[in-house]
Protein backbone atom coordinates (compact mmCIF):
# COMPACT_ATOMS: atom_id res chain seq x y z
CA UNK A 1 0.00 0.00 0.00
CA UNK A 2 0.76 3.77 -0.46
CA UNK A 3 2.49 5.29 2.40
CA UNK A 4 1.39 8.46 4.61
CA UNK A 5 4.55 10.41 4.57
CA UNK A 6 5.67 13.43 6.68
CA UNK A 7 8.79 15.81 6.25
CA UNK A 8 10.12 17.23 9.15
CA UNK A 9 12.27 20.67 7.57
CA UNK A 10 10.35 20.29 4.50
CA UNK A 11 11.54 24.01 4.15
CA UNK A 12 14.84 23.80 4.21
CA UNK A 13 17.83 22.93 1.63
CA UNK A 14 17.36 19.41 2.55
CA UNK A 15 13.47 19.09 2.69
CA UNK A 16 13.05 20.58 -1.07
CA UNK A 17 15.26 17.57 -2.34
CA UNK A 18 13.44 15.28 -0.15
CA UNK A 19 9.58 16.42 -1.96
CA UNK A 20 11.29 16.12 -4.91
CA UNK A 21 13.74 12.60 -4.57
CA UNK A 22 10.12 10.89 -3.51
CA UNK A 23 8.04 12.15 -6.58
CA UNK A 24 10.95 11.74 -9.15
CA UNK A 25 11.33 7.77 -7.48
CA UNK A 26 7.66 7.09 -7.39
CA UNK A 27 8.30 6.13 -3.88
CA UNK A 28 3.99 5.18 -2.80
CA UNK A 29 2.69 8.34 -1.64
CA UNK A 30 -0.63 8.40 -0.22
CA UNK A 31 -0.22 11.85 1.62
CA UNK A 32 2.35 14.09 1.97
CA UNK A 33 2.47 15.95 5.12
CA UNK A 34 4.91 19.13 5.21
CA UNK A 35 6.41 20.20 8.59
CA UNK A 36 8.48 22.90 9.60
CA UNK A 37 8.74 25.62 12.23
CA UNK A 38 6.07 27.90 13.53
CA UNK A 39 7.96 30.78 11.05
CA UNK A 40 7.25 28.31 7.58
CA UNK A 41 3.03 27.70 8.86
CA UNK A 42 0.59 28.54 6.12
CA UNK A 43 3.13 28.57 3.20
CA UNK A 44 2.77 26.54 0.21
CA UNK A 45 5.09 24.00 -1.34
CA UNK A 46 4.13 22.29 -4.33
CA UNK A 47 0.44 22.51 -3.69
CA UNK A 48 0.93 21.76 0.23
CA UNK A 49 0.06 24.12 2.82
CA UNK A 50 3.41 23.70 5.66
CA UNK A 51 2.15 22.65 9.16
CA UNK A 52 4.34 23.56 12.32
CA UNK A 53 5.59 20.73 13.77
CA UNK A 54 3.57 19.50 16.85
CA UNK A 55 3.25 16.57 19.14
CA UNK A 56 0.06 15.25 17.38
CA UNK A 57 1.71 15.85 13.71
CA UNK A 58 2.58 12.06 13.37
CA UNK A 59 -0.93 10.45 13.53
CA UNK A 60 -1.10 8.09 10.98
CA UNK A 61 1.91 8.42 9.57
CA UNK A 62 4.07 5.53 8.02
CA UNK A 63 6.95 7.27 7.25
CA UNK A 64 8.71 10.13 8.49
CA UNK A 65 11.85 12.44 7.00
CA UNK A 66 13.43 14.32 10.35
CA UNK A 67 15.77 17.00 8.34
CA UNK A 68 15.32 20.09 11.21
CA UNK A 69 18.27 19.40 13.37
CA UNK A 70 19.56 17.46 16.01
CA UNK A 71 17.16 19.61 18.88
CA UNK A 72 14.14 18.94 16.47
CA UNK A 73 14.49 14.68 16.05
CA UNK A 74 15.57 14.44 20.07
CA UNK A 75 12.14 16.47 20.66
CA UNK A 76 9.92 14.44 17.62
CA UNK A 77 11.53 11.72 16.24
CA UNK A 78 10.50 9.20 19.24
CA UNK A 79 7.37 10.34 19.21
CA UNK A 80 7.05 9.33 15.87
CA UNK A 81 8.28 6.15 15.86
CA UNK A 82 6.37 5.08 19.24
CA UNK A 83 3.46 5.96 17.13
CA UNK A 84 4.45 3.44 14.39
CA UNK A 85 5.97 5.49 12.02
CA UNK A 86 9.16 4.33 10.15
CA UNK A 87 11.75 6.86 11.13
CA UNK A 88 14.91 8.25 8.76
CA UNK A 89 16.42 10.86 10.68
CA UNK A 90 18.90 12.63 8.80
CA UNK A 91 20.23 14.54 11.98
CA UNK A 92 23.00 13.39 14.11
CA UNK A 93 20.89 13.05 17.24
CA UNK A 94 20.60 9.48 17.03
CA UNK A 95 23.38 8.38 14.54
CA UNK A 96 26.20 7.14 17.35
CA UNK A 97 23.10 5.35 19.55
CA UNK A 98 24.16 1.33 19.71
CA UNK A 99 20.46 0.58 19.18
CA UNK A 100 20.06 2.49 16.29
CA UNK A 101 21.03 1.79 12.19
CA UNK A 102 23.15 4.16 10.48
CA UNK A 103 22.75 3.13 6.90
CA UNK A 104 23.78 3.83 3.23
CA UNK A 105 21.76 1.19 1.83
CA UNK A 106 24.60 0.16 -0.95
CA UNK A 107 26.73 -0.53 1.81
CA UNK A 108 25.51 -1.94 4.95
CA UNK A 109 21.58 -2.36 4.26
CA UNK A 110 22.15 -5.85 6.15
CA UNK A 111 22.25 -3.10 9.36
CA UNK A 112 18.61 -2.18 8.57
CA UNK A 113 16.00 -3.23 11.12
CA UNK A 114 13.00 -5.50 10.58
CA UNK A 115 10.56 -3.02 11.50
CA UNK A 116 9.16 0.33 12.74
CA UNK A 117 11.54 2.41 14.44
CA UNK A 118 14.22 5.03 14.01
CA UNK A 119 16.88 4.29 11.46
CA UNK A 120 19.65 6.91 10.84
CA UNK A 121 20.97 8.90 7.90
CA UNK A 122 24.80 9.21 8.02
CA UNK A 123 26.50 12.76 8.14
CA UNK A 124 26.99 14.09 4.10
CA UNK A 125 30.67 13.22 4.46
CA UNK A 126 30.54 9.93 5.56
CA UNK A 127 27.51 9.20 2.81
CA UNK A 128 29.43 10.03 -0.06
CA UNK A 129 33.01 8.58 1.26
CA UNK A 130 31.62 4.83 2.52
CA UNK A 131 29.86 4.56 -1.37
CA UNK A 132 34.02 3.94 -2.58
CA UNK A 133 34.97 2.25 0.55
CA UNK A 134 32.49 0.03 0.64
CA UNK A 135 32.95 -1.29 -2.75
CA UNK A 136 36.62 -1.30 -2.10
CA UNK A 137 37.00 -4.12 1.04
CA UNK A 138 36.15 -6.68 -2.00
CA UNK A 139 39.86 -5.55 -2.58
CA UNK A 140 40.89 -6.35 0.90
CA UNK A 141 40.67 -5.07 4.64
CA UNK A 142 40.74 -1.68 5.41
CA UNK A 143 42.77 -0.76 8.35
CA UNK A 144 43.47 3.06 7.99
CA UNK A 145 41.93 6.18 5.94
CA UNK A 146 43.09 9.52 5.84
CA UNK A 147 40.57 11.89 4.49
CA UNK A 148 40.76 15.67 3.88
CA UNK A 149 37.64 17.18 2.78
CA UNK A 150 36.00 20.49 0.43
CA UNK A 151 32.74 20.56 1.58
CA UNK A 152 30.42 22.83 0.15
CA UNK A 153 27.87 25.82 1.81
CA UNK A 154 24.42 23.41 1.39
CA UNK A 155 25.98 20.93 4.27
CA UNK A 156 25.20 24.46 6.58
CA UNK A 157 21.49 24.59 4.85
CA UNK A 158 19.87 26.87 2.39
CA UNK A 159 20.71 29.98 4.20
CA UNK A 160 24.67 29.38 4.35
CA UNK A 161 24.32 28.67 0.43
CA UNK A 162 22.35 32.15 0.25
CA UNK A 163 25.48 33.59 1.79
CA UNK A 164 27.60 32.38 -0.21
CA UNK A 165 25.60 33.61 -3.63
CA UNK A 166 25.18 37.43 -2.01
CA UNK A 167 28.90 37.61 -0.37
CA UNK A 168 30.41 36.88 -3.74
CA UNK A 169 28.21 39.27 -5.83
CA UNK A 170 29.13 41.70 -2.92
CA UNK A 171 32.65 40.94 -3.58
CA UNK A 172 32.73 41.25 -7.05
CA UNK A 173 30.45 44.75 -6.75
CA UNK A 174 33.22 45.90 -4.20
CA UNK A 175 30.68 45.96 -1.83
CA UNK A 176 31.39 44.99 2.06
CA UNK A 177 29.63 41.91 3.13
CA UNK A 178 29.28 40.73 6.97
CA UNK A 179 28.56 37.38 7.17
CA UNK A 180 25.75 36.34 9.14
CA UNK A 181 25.24 31.97 8.96
CA UNK A 182 29.24 31.57 9.00
CA UNK A 183 31.48 32.89 11.23
CA UNK A 184 34.10 33.53 8.22
CA UNK A 185 33.84 35.54 4.92
CA UNK A 186 33.21 32.57 2.48
CA UNK A 187 33.35 34.30 -0.93
CA UNK A 188 37.05 33.52 -2.06
CA UNK A 189 38.18 31.97 1.13
CA UNK A 190 37.67 28.25 2.26
CA UNK A 191 38.05 28.22 6.29
CA UNK A 192 38.65 25.34 8.32
CA UNK A 193 34.86 23.17 9.41
CA UNK A 194 32.86 25.23 11.29
CA UNK A 195 31.80 22.55 14.09
CA UNK A 196 33.24 23.24 17.44
CA UNK A 197 37.03 22.36 17.80
CA UNK A 198 37.30 19.83 20.80
CA UNK A 199 40.36 21.69 22.80
CA UNK A 200 41.88 18.42 24.09
CA UNK A 201 42.18 16.40 20.68
CA UNK A 202 42.15 19.42 18.09
CA UNK A 203 39.27 17.74 15.60
CA UNK A 204 36.24 19.54 15.49
CA UNK A 205 33.18 18.24 15.83
CA UNK A 206 32.04 17.69 12.00
CA UNK A 207 35.62 15.05 11.53
CA UNK A 208 34.81 13.76 15.25
CA UNK A 209 31.27 12.73 13.55
CA UNK A 210 32.47 11.46 10.10
CA UNK A 211 35.12 9.94 11.85
CA UNK A 212 32.99 7.44 13.78
CA UNK A 213 30.32 6.84 11.34
CA UNK A 214 33.26 5.54 9.52
CA UNK A 215 33.58 2.99 12.10
CA UNK A 216 29.49 2.32 12.52
CA UNK A 217 28.81 1.87 8.76
CA UNK A 218 31.87 -0.54 7.81
CA UNK A 219 31.62 -2.06 10.74
CA UNK A 220 35.11 -1.67 11.80
CA UNK A 221 35.16 -0.62 15.71
CA UNK A 222 39.23 -0.30 15.33
CA UNK A 223 39.36 1.57 12.06
CA UNK A 224 42.20 4.25 12.36
CA UNK A 225 40.88 6.85 10.79
CA UNK A 226 41.86 10.67 10.50
CA UNK A 227 39.83 13.63 8.53
CA UNK A 228 40.22 17.13 8.19
CA UNK A 229 36.92 19.13 7.24
CA UNK A 230 37.15 22.22 5.17
CA UNK A 231 34.24 24.39 3.80
CA UNK A 232 35.09 25.27 0.49
CA UNK A 233 33.06 28.34 -1.87
CA UNK A 234 31.01 25.74 -3.73
CA UNK A 235 27.25 25.32 -3.56
CA UNK A 236 25.93 22.03 -3.32
CA UNK A 237 28.58 19.09 -3.68
CA UNK A 238 31.10 17.73 -1.59
CA UNK A 239 34.96 16.49 -2.52
CA UNK A 240 37.33 15.16 -0.70
CA UNK A 241 40.82 13.18 -1.38
CA UNK A 242 40.87 9.63 0.37
CA UNK A 243 44.20 7.46 1.09
CA UNK A 244 43.21 4.06 2.18
CA UNK A 245 45.17 1.67 3.34
CA UNK A 246 44.74 -2.17 2.82
CA UNK A 247 45.93 -5.14 4.71
CA UNK A 248 47.60 -6.38 1.49
CA UNK A 249 49.08 -4.84 -1.47
CA UNK A 250 45.94 -3.66 -3.87
CA UNK A 251 46.82 -2.38 -7.51
CA UNK A 252 44.54 0.81 -8.58
CA UNK A 253 43.74 -1.30 -11.61
CA UNK A 254 41.79 -3.56 -9.53
CA UNK A 255 40.20 -0.79 -7.64
CA UNK A 256 38.79 0.71 -10.82
CA UNK A 257 37.43 -2.08 -11.96
CA UNK A 258 35.32 -2.28 -9.01
CA UNK A 259 34.22 0.76 -9.05
CA UNK A 260 33.05 0.83 -12.55
CA UNK A 261 30.99 -1.49 -11.10
CA UNK A 262 29.84 -0.51 -7.59
CA UNK A 263 25.93 0.76 -8.24
CA UNK A 264 25.72 4.19 -7.42
CA UNK A 265 28.93 5.16 -8.37
CA UNK A 266 30.48 6.62 -11.53
CA UNK A 267 34.32 6.62 -12.45
CA UNK A 268 35.64 10.12 -13.56
CA UNK A 269 39.24 9.04 -14.07
CA UNK A 270 40.48 10.54 -17.55
CA UNK A 271 44.33 11.18 -17.49
CA UNK A 272 44.47 11.82 -20.60
CA UNK A 273 41.98 14.94 -19.98
CA UNK A 274 43.24 15.71 -16.47
CA UNK A 275 39.25 15.20 -15.96
CA UNK A 276 38.34 14.32 -13.09
CA UNK A 277 35.80 14.27 -10.27
CA UNK A 278 34.50 17.91 -9.64
CA UNK A 279 31.71 19.46 -7.62
CA UNK A 280 29.72 21.30 -10.59
CA UNK A 281 29.45 17.80 -12.72
CA UNK A 282 28.33 15.84 -9.31
CA UNK A 283 25.61 18.73 -8.40
CA UNK A 284 22.35 17.26 -8.91
CA UNK A 285 23.80 13.79 -9.65
CA UNK A 286 22.59 10.42 -7.51
CA UNK A 287 25.65 8.89 -8.63
CA UNK A 288 29.16 9.56 -6.34
CA UNK A 289 31.72 10.14 -8.74
CA UNK A 290 35.34 8.64 -7.84
CA UNK A 291 38.84 9.39 -9.64
CA UNK A 292 42.57 10.32 -9.58
CA UNK A 293 42.38 5.76 -8.43
CA UNK A 294 46.25 5.77 -7.49
CA UNK A 295 48.87 4.03 -5.75
CA UNK A 296 49.57 6.16 -2.60
CA UNK A 297 53.44 6.52 -3.14
CA UNK A 298 53.91 7.54 0.44
CA UNK A 299 53.12 3.48 1.29
CA UNK A 300 56.37 1.76 0.24
CA UNK A 301 54.40 -1.91 0.56
CA UNK A 302 51.86 -0.66 -1.82
CA UNK A 303 48.75 -1.14 0.34
CA UNK A 304 47.45 2.11 -0.20
CA UNK A 305 45.07 3.72 -2.73
CA UNK A 306 44.77 7.56 -3.09
CA UNK A 307 41.60 8.81 -4.99
CA UNK A 308 39.38 11.73 -5.06
CA UNK A 309 35.62 12.03 -4.92
CA UNK A 310 32.53 14.26 -5.30
CA UNK A 311 29.11 13.29 -4.47
CA UNK A 312 25.82 15.44 -4.36
CA UNK A 313 25.82 17.15 -0.46
CA UNK A 314 21.99 17.48 -0.48
CA UNK A 315 21.37 13.87 -2.78
CA UNK A 316 23.81 11.05 -1.92
CA UNK A 317 24.89 13.24 1.35
CA UNK A 318 20.98 13.19 2.40
CA UNK A 319 17.54 13.48 0.64
CA UNK A 320 18.63 10.08 -2.02
CA UNK A 321 19.94 8.77 0.97
CA UNK A 322 17.23 8.61 3.15
CA UNK A 323 14.63 7.88 0.81
CA UNK A 324 16.73 4.68 -0.61
CA UNK A 325 16.79 3.99 3.36
CA UNK A 326 12.62 4.10 3.23
CA UNK A 327 12.36 2.54 -0.04
CA UNK A 328 14.15 -0.83 1.53
CA UNK A 329 11.98 -0.67 4.32
CA UNK A 330 8.45 0.43 3.10
CA UNK A 331 8.86 -2.29 0.86
P1 LIG B 1 11.83 26.86 8.87
O1 LIG B 1 12.05 27.11 7.40
O2 LIG B 1 10.42 27.03 9.28
O3 LIG B 1 12.83 27.57 9.73
P2 LIG B 1 18.18 24.27 6.51
O4 LIG B 1 18.97 23.04 6.81
O5 LIG B 1 18.12 24.57 5.04
O6 LIG B 1 18.63 25.43 7.33
O7 LIG B 1 16.67 23.95 6.93
C1 LIG B 1 16.31 23.63 8.25
C2 LIG B 1 14.86 23.10 8.29
O8 LIG B 1 14.52 22.79 9.64
C3 LIG B 1 13.83 24.10 7.82
O9 LIG B 1 12.77 23.43 7.19
C4 LIG B 1 13.37 24.73 9.12
O10 LIG B 1 12.08 25.28 9.07
C5 LIG B 1 13.37 23.52 10.01
N1 LIG B 1 13.44 23.89 11.42
C6 LIG B 1 14.40 24.60 12.05
N2 LIG B 1 14.12 24.75 13.35
C7 LIG B 1 12.94 24.13 13.57
C8 LIG B 1 12.10 23.93 14.70
N3 LIG B 1 12.43 24.39 15.90
N4 LIG B 1 10.96 23.22 14.53
C9 LIG B 1 10.61 22.75 13.33
N5 LIG B 1 11.35 22.89 12.22
C10 LIG B 1 12.51 23.58 12.32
Amino acid sequence: RAANVAIVGATGAVGVELIGCLERRGFPTASLRLLASERSAGRRIGGHVVEAVSMDAFAGVDVAFFSAGAGVSRAYAPLAAAQGALVVDNSSAFRMDPNVALVVPEVNAADLPAGPGIVANPNCVTAVSVMALGPLRALGGIVRVIGATYQSASGAGAAAMDELTASTAAQLAGEAFAPKVLPHPYAFNLFSHNAAVDPETGYNGEEEKVMAEHRKILGLPDLRISFTCVRVPVLRAHSMALSVEFDRPVSPSAAREILAEAPGVRLVDDRAANHFPMPVEASGEDDVLVGRIRQDLSDPEGKTLALFLSGDQLLRGAALNAVLIAERLWR
